[in-house]
């Protein structure tokens, strides 16, 4: 209850959305300045909460930068800039468009797997934030689940398994999307990469499961011819409903994770138009295990 009392001193409302993550914030309005008290409120909610839900903000590009910048994680080069994407927002490499396809009239949608934003990466981004245009009249959701309820709710031989594992990392979300509106070099080319299976949070602590479905293994250091079932068994922890939380889409919507204490999952579910603009924030270090192995690029023992 202390942290509830410390957002109201700063004069946020925070109302949880499920037991294991998520929040909506109200009586804050981003086209006004914000507090440094309020600040700090916002940073601790999105730690304590790991996906933050705003409505109803109707920003201009550069005050959502400002929203952005509140949350940042280093002061040299704090977003990753999306130069090479298909239609870029001039004098915004910072924005990264995200425009729904239909295909069939479905929806094509590259994100509708259980993933890490820019998990290819050595150093995957600290934040991800969507600032909604125009969405669906219904369907469209984005999906969260925790990352830390994932690795508690294991068993310990479980726990104790994969405590020192690695997992590979080689297959993109969207590498047969190069035709795609949403297709970006940088995003979908590189090579193949090691994080650890179980990770400290750099700011709270805690450990996390960090095993995607696109996880494509093996295990570096895993003993035995085991490791795609336990990979797949590790990847369907997310699935469980209790560990979730589901955000539909209004105009004006912000909303913001951080992309170590929880995976996402767009769901497919809609025909009308979808936009939204997309900011990524830089991680300050590379991922780590209790051990201190760090994420890294991998490449396959020769046979
Ligand atoms: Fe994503």
């Amino acid at each position: 209850m202390a942290k509830e009392v410390e957002y109201k001193s700063a004069g946020l409302n925070v109302r949880r959305l499920q037991p294991a993550l998520g929040a909506e914030v109200t009586d804050v309005d981003f086209t006004q300045p914000v507090s440094e008290e309020q600040k700090a409120a916002l940073r601790q909610a999105l730690l304590d909460h790991g996906v933050l839900v705003f409505r109803d903000q109707d920003i201009s590009r550069d005050q959502y930068i400002d929203f952005a910048m509140i949350f940042a994680k280093t002061k040299e080069n704090p977003f990753v800039q999306w130069k090479d994407q298909p239609e870029p927002i001039e004098g915004y490499p910072e924005l990264l468009t995200v425009i729904s396809e239909f295909k069939d009239g479905k929806v094509y949608a590259a994100a509708d797997v259980w993933h890490t934003d820019d998990v290819m990466s050595t150093k995957p981004t600290a934040i991800t934030i969507l600032r909604s245009y125009y969405v669906p009249s219904i369907g469209g959701d984005t999906v969260f689940s925790s990352a830390v309820a994932a690795y508690e709710g294991l068993d310990e031989e479980t726990k104790a398994e994969i405590e020192d594992l690695e997992i590979v990392y080689a297959r993109h979300l969207s590498e047969d999307r190069k035709d795609s509106k949403n297709y970006v070099p940088s995003l979908f080319t590189q090579p193949p990469v090691a994080h650890p299976a179980v990770q400290i949070h750099p700011e709270t602590g805690q450990r996390l499961l960090f095993v995607n479905e696109t996880a494509s293994g093996p295990f570096v250091g895993h003993e035995g011819d085991r490791w795609d079932a336990l990979r797949e068994k590790l990847a369907q922890e997310f699935k469980r409903p209790e560990y979730q939380c589901r955000i539909g889409w209004k105009p004006n919507s912000i909303v913001i994770w951080d992309n170590a204490l929880v995976q996402h999952r767009a769901v497919p579910d809609y025909d009308e138009p979808r936009y939204l603009e997309r900011m990524t924030l830089t991680a300050a270090e590379q991922p780590t295990n209790a051990a201190g192995t760090r994420s890294r690029r991998w490449e396959p023992e020769p046979a």
